[in-house]
């Protein structure tokens, strides 16, 4: 079985593709908002600091399981344990994993298909197509049916053509023209009257808010989120890459680029915010609070596209395109979780194992979307606060003190010979251990 597995074929192939997972709707659109609602500055510091001090750790976990295992989520863990309890606990935490990253995309690609609406309404718009503009815009069971679909379709689509010429293509394609979108959007939007009111706001630090522990249960929120941990989606994308590559600097390579993009994100959208204010939007809520969440994407942005006249048109079709695409290399990651289990434990071919799970993930955003109120905010609940902490915590336990410490030297070994030597042999395998479960437990327990 594991000849016809897949694999990355070039090392930036994996760091587009794990970037690619990383970055999303939560850096381009939950960071920045998170940001400016949690003391600016002093947010993005504790967001650093997290990122890398238990996210990264917590990152590494997850991809030495998978680059070790060679399998999917489940069997990869299994491999780490001993038979008994191990094996069952191993059995619970794959699982678990999958089944968050399936219920993560009915929820997400369902917003994705919001900003798929979005990007083709400036289209309708300049051709004079009214109502179809505005039925694009308006929330409607039908219009979410429809964009929910064919996101999920172009989501199966780049699955099921496999790891080289799906994953790794596409994320070579996609990630790219992502950030070319970003950086132009950022610098046109700095030039406009009220961006610099923003760029304040988002890095001039409100330094008696840095220990706030809604601060800093919401940064660590978005960190596991963005780095998409919790998910076995990084055991998977491990599980691809070759023996030899080092996979200290791979794991930090991809936690760089993701904080980098949210940082930059921040710089967009803040900045844009204030413009929309300059010109008469309302960003400031009932409390006082900055607008975040679908009001914030869906009304204040549009509403500055809007005021910016012909321009305003190419610039919302830029912004919408780089969410789509943002979604796109995140869902291909999560859709992969659940299509390599099924492929590898049932023995089923891969584009029968893609459309059987997308169509049940596809069902699930269906009873998603026609019980709304009910459900939509209960799934993301379910998943980020609840299965991504406690899943990414167990990953955590599994390293630290189920899987032999040689073993787990030797994996590391494989494509960085002197990694003994160095200081993350020195303090990760302890940190992974000890510090990281608590502080995610603490961190987790406050959050309820
Ligand atoms: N990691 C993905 C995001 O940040 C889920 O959107």
């Amino acid at each position: 079985m594991s000849a016809s597995r897949g694999k990355f074929n070039s090392r930036i192939g994996f760091i587009l593709a794990a970037a690619g997972s990383a970055v999303g709707l939560g850096n381009i659109w939950g960071f920045p908002t998170q940001a400016a609602g949690n003391g600016g500055a002093a947010f993005v510091l504790m967001y650093l600091i997290l990122a890398f001090c238990l996210a990264y750790p917590a990152f590494m976990a997850e991809l030495i399981i998978g680059r070790h295992g060679q399998a999917n989520a489940v069997e990869s863990l299994r491999k780490v344990s001993k038979d008994g309890w191990q094996k069952k606990f191993a059995f619970i935490v794959g699982f678990g994993g999958i089944l968050c990253a399936a219920l993560l995309m009915s929820f997400y690609s369902i917003v994705a298909g919001w900003m798929l609406a979005f990007t083709a309404e400036p289209i309708t718009t300049l051709v004079g197509a009214t109502d179809t503009s505005n039925w694009l815009t308006a929330q409607s069971t039908s219009r979410n049916l429809i964009f929910t679909l064919i996101f999920t379709l172009l989501t199966v689509f780049i699955i099921s053509r496999g790891v080289e010429n799906g994953i790794e293509r596409w994320s070579k394609r996609l990630m790219p023209a992502l950030v070319a979108l970003l950086v132009s959007l950022t610098v046109y939007v700095l030039t406009l009257d009220g961006a610099m009111d923003g760029l304040k706001a988002y890095l001039i630090p409100d330094f008696s808010q840095l220990f706030e522990p809604s601060l800093i249960v919401s940064a660590l929120g978005q960190a596991f989120f963005s780095l998409s941990l919790g998910t076995s989606v990084i055991i998977i994308y491990g599980s691809y890459v070759a023996k030899n590559e080092n996979l200290v600097s791979l794991g930090a390579s991809v936690t760089l680029i993701d904080v980098f993009i949210a940082f930059l994100a921040g710089l967009l959208i803040i900045p844009a915010m204030y413009v929309a204010a300059a010109q008469g939007v309302q960003i400031f809520d009932a409390n006082g609070a900055l607008i975040s969440g679908d009001t914030l994407v869906l009304t204040v942005l549009p509403a500055l596209f809007d005021g910016m006249g012909s321009v305003g048109v190419i610039v919302a079709l830029a912004f919408f395109a780089l969410m789509s695409i943002a979604s796109l290399t995140s869902s291909i990651s999560m859709l992969e979780a659940p299509v390599s289990y099924t492929v590898e434990r049932f023995g089923i071919a891969r584009n029968t194992a893609t459309m059987v799970i997308g169509a049940l993930i596809f069902a699930t955003s269906c009873l998603i979307i026609f019980n709304f109120n009910t459900l939509f905010g209960f799934v993301i609940a379910l998943t980020t606060q609840y299965g991504q902490p406690i899943i990414g915590m167990l990953c955590c336990i599994f390293v630290g003190w189920i899987w032999h410490r040689s073993s787990l030297l030797e994996e590391l070994k494989s494509g960085n010979e002197h990694v003994e030597n160095q200081l993350f042999w020195k303090i990760w395998p302890w940190y992974t251990k000890l510090v990281c479960p608590v502080a995610i437990a603490l961190v987790f327990i406050h959050s309820l």
